[in-house]
């Protein structure tokens, strides 16, 4: 997913060249928003942590771009491209070290295993008869 931030501050084309350039197909993709109740159930996993409320406002307080990657080990290697969650740790020329503002506002979202990667892409392309 790239997030309100990344997508608010015109950096949707960049990210997405980044993503083939580095051997990604795209197979599915939503540009759309997401209501509180939405953003609340794609991050339920989170909802007793202290920063669910804020995730949730800033996930629903624009555009997303929502969508599907395949690669051979796509959840490490997208991971990698994306760098470390906190911006500030995340390694030189990663997408979050070149357009995340903060941990919060941290420009993409990577599904953290294949069994996530499978409910996420469901999640949001629940006619798509590939997952
Ligand atoms: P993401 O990979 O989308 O998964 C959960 C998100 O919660 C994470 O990226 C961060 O943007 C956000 N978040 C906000 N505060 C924190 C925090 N203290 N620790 C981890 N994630 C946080």
């Amino acid at each position: 997913m790239i997030k309100p931030d990344a997508v608010g501050n015109g950096h949707t084309g960049k990210i997405i060249d980044q993503i083939i350039s580095n051997g990604f197909r795209i197979v599915a993709m939503k540009y759309t928003c997401l209501s509180e109740e939405t953003a609340g159930r794609f991050y339920d996993v989170h909802r007793t942590r202290p920063f669910f409320k804020d995730l949730v406002d800033f996930m629903s307080s624009g555009p997303i771009v929502a969508a599907v990657l395949e690669k051979n080990n796509a959840v490490e290697d997208f991971r990698k491209l994306i760098g470390a969650t906190d911006p500030k740790k995340a390694e030189p020329g990663t997408i979050r070290n070149l357009f995340a503002k903060s941990i919060e506002a941290n420009a993409v979202h990577g599904s953290d295993s294949d069994e996530n990667a499978a409910i996420e892409a469901n999640f949001f392309f629940n006619q798509f008869e590939r997952f």
